[in-house]
């Protein structure tokens, strides 16, 4: 059953901002584009690299490792969506940001 969690505070994720954090054993990449807040599954599909801890650019996360660049909202990777990661729903309830786990 989906179960929304609790992942962290507004404040701990500023515009053009992205963060590794961890809910229920599952690692996420939360990503501040513009005021929308994603939640991306934290590992790279290349090699593992933790994505909350890259940078924004555009609409992207950038993977701290080697560079690879996945949407935020859709999870692909724009050079070639056949890899992709998955991406999670957001609430921000008050100044909570809340992800929808499976
Ligand atoms: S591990 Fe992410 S680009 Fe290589």
């Amino acid at each position: 059953m989906p179960n929304l969690v609790a992942v962290a505070k507004t404040s701990d994720l500023p515009v053009g901002s992205c963060l590794s954090v961890e809910a229920e054993g599952m690692g996420l990449a939360l990503c501040n584009v513009n005021g929308t807040v994603s939640a991306l599954d934290n590992t790279c599909p290349h090699a593992g690299g933790p994505l909350g801890e890259g940078t924004i650019e555009g609409e992207c996360v950038v993977c701290p490792w080697h560079g690879w660049r996945y949407h935020v909202a859709t999870g692909e990777r724009p050079e070639n969506p056949d890899f992709k990661v998955e991406c999670f729903p957001v609430v921000i309830e008050g100044d909570v940001i809340k992800v929808t786990l499976p």
